[in-house]
């Protein structure tokens, strides 16, 4: 049998005499003594279905009587005009109904766990635990058809820039991008494991060595970290790598794709997006990934804090400190409490305390305002640019803590004072270091990857002071997230080698798990670059969602369970005997007794 069927949500006035079939979810059934009215939902929208027993008959009528709640059911009918008094204005298809002629129930459904809608108040164990039900939500549906869109846009325009999609291994050998690997056992090379990829970066620069050119790939990767809002993990990366290029390719081609991706959603995006160096984005606003969306920046008042009579502050910037602060424009009206809670907040990142000045009669007064004299407290509230009704927060401490703590207080205000101005504020962060110290491992880390390359300047000397060099590395960061990251490589061997033993990894390791790309470094690598944007989180932004968990279909809670399928599951010791995990284990122990 073939019928052809109308999409329910699209029906409007200009159907009216319609004939139509319509198939769908039962999403409310109302019987108003003699008149049953049925929401029937399909991805579409919802339109309404009257039954009338005069009109559609007895059996049609019968049938609509045993309706209930998420049934699944098809309509034939004719459209028509509702009355001016059941005309619903907030619904698309409010303006008509489809009088029933034949109702069919293609399946039943038990009572649902929640109510199918976007108002829905469903704890997010139980939304994922019935996934199917929790996507029959008109918003949930969105989100993924805007992801669609997404990988739509990227598909099109990469491939209008001449990008070739390759995929790269599953199974692989763990890349170090700084967090677990997820693992899998072989069972054909005992004591063997598969890493899955936490991204593809070998790859990807190994296809730049093969020539490529210009390669993306639209690809899962897996890390076993700590989860939050925004983390999850398995996620999904738009992964991007070019040749013969610099950062402004690199700019300039993720400005035009994330363009393509926005217009998705109907948003025109400004280009070229801002630039911003990493000292700069620390010294203004403490946060390597600043929302520019509000002011509040860091103001640093290290040197007059040092003319004051202040301990604390004398102290710190005696040792090499930060004094630093924040206005708050019309914060005086904050009370003791609020401030406490303030204090309390940033003493989460580090702080020790939070002092505090109000901008009062011209001048600044406080507690701490005695051991100030006029003309600091009027150089001080000058650096600030602080107004009468204004209070400014400062905080003292060694300069990485005092600017993290201020730059978390900074979106904290942001947020409780309704700051935040909408739209999209879109920022690359360039020049970040290469290395860090790690002071627990005792030794120098790579921040981005080992595999950046250090601005040309340092090629010579990175190896005396680690600390200080500066990276071909940059982040794509909107509205204070970081939806990208990428860099210029690494593309001379000699190089590679020095940075791997700069990092510990020495000569046999580093045969062991980069042989493969120091080889291949030695067959003509072009120079090249490239990003990876997470899509979860554009996804996540694009749509105005909280959580990364709602632009996936299938994500998996903050404790890495996926509460659908009950993954991860135990397997039965056949399995556990063949993959050869069972004998080595037992040959572990034994070799450690
Ligand atoms: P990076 O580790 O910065 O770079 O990752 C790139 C982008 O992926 C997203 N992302 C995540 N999204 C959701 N859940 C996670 N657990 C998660 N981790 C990362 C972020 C991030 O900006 N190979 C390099 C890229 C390169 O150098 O080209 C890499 O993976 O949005």
């Amino acid at each position: 049998m073939s019928m052809k069927f109308v999409p329910a949500g699209t029906l409007r006035i200009s159907n009216e005499g319609e004939e139509v079939t319509v198939r769908g979810w039962a999403a409310t059934c109302r019987d108003h003594g003699g008149l049953i009215f049925i929401d029937l939902r399909d991805r579409t929208g919802i339109v309404q279905i009257v039954s009338d027993p005069s009109r559609s008959g007895k059996e049609v009528h019968e049938t609509a009587g045993k309706m209930h709640s998420e049934y699944t059911l098809r309509v034939h009918g004719t459209v028509r005009k509702r009355s001016s008094e059941t005309v619903n204005s907030k619904m698309p298809t409010g303006d008509i109904e489809i009088l029933a002629d034949e109702i069919e129930i293609l399946s039943v459904s038990k009572p649902v766990p929640f109510e199918i809608s976007d108002e829905s108040s469903a704890s997010e164990e139980i939304r994922l635990k019935y996934r199917y039900l929790d996507i029959r939500r008109p918003s949930m549906l969105a989100n993924l058809r805007l992801r669609h869109e997404i990988y739509r846009a990227t598909r099109s325009t990469l491939d209008r820039l001449g990008f070739i999609e390759v995929e790269t291994p599953m199974l692989c050998r763990s890349t170090p991008e700084g967090a677990r690997d997820y693992l899998v056992p072989s069972r054909v090379q005992p004591g063997k494991f598969f890493a899955l990829p936490q991204s593809p970066q070998l790859y990807k620069q190994i296809l730049m060595i093969s020539g490529l050119e210009r390669y993306y790939q639209i690809v899962k990767c897996f890390r076993d970290e700590d989860l939050r809002a925004d983390r999850q993990p398995e996620f999904t990366q738009i992964d991007i790598e070019m040749s013969f290029i610099d950062e402004d390719d690199i700019f300039e081609m993720c400005e035009e794709l994330l363009s393509a991706i926005f217009k998705t959603a109907n948003i025109e995006l400004p280009r070229p997006f801002q630039r911003m160096k990493y000292e700069e984005a620390m010294r203004r606003f403490g946060s390597d990934k600043p929302d520019l969306r509000f002011g509040l920046e860091l103001v640093d008042i290290t040197d007059l804090a040092s003319e004051s009579n202040f301990q604390v502050f004398k102290n710190i910037a005696g040792k090499g400190g930060l004094v630093s602060g924040i206005r708050i424009p019309g914060g005086g009206d904050l009370s003791r409490k609020d401030i406490d809670d303030l204090t309390l907040y940033a003493s989460r990142f580090g702080a020790k305390g939070l002092a505090y000045f109000h901008a009062r009669n011209g001048s600044l007064e406080s507690n701490i305002a005695k051991y100030f004299d006029a003309s600091l407290l009027s150089k001080i509230r000058e650096r600030f640019k602080a107004e009468d009704g204004d209070l400014v927060v400062l905080v003292a401490d060694k300069v990485n803590t005092a600017r993290n703590a201020l730059g978390e207080l900074r979106k904290k205000i942001a947020a409780q004072r309704n700051m935040i101005e909408p739209g999209y504020r879109f920022l690359w962060v360039t020049d970040f270091p290469l290395f860090e110290y790690d002071s627990e491992e005792k030794r120098w880390v790579a921040i981005h990857h080992p595999f950046t390359s250090p601005k040309p300047e340092y090629w010579q000397t990175f190896d005396k002071d680690p600390g200080s060099v500066v990276a071909r590395a940059y982040d794509c960061v909107l509205n204070g997230t970081e939806i990208g990251g990428g860099s210029i490589r690494i593309h001379r061997m000699d190089i590679q080698e020095r940075v791997f033993k700069l990092l510990g990894i020495g000569k046999d390791e580093a045969q062991e798990k980069f042989g493969f790309l120091l080889d291949a470094l030695e067959f003509g690598a072009p120079p090249h670059g490239g990003i990876a944007f997470g899509l979860d989180r554009l996804a996540m932004i694009l749509t105005g969602s909280k959580s990364i968990r709602d632009v996936i279909a299938f994500p998996k809670t903050q404790n890495a369970t996926c509460p659908l399928t009950s993954a991860p599951g135990l397997v039965s010791p056949l399995q556990m005997k063949e993959l050869n995990l069972i004998s080595t284990a037992k040959e572990l122990n034994e070799k450690k007794d």
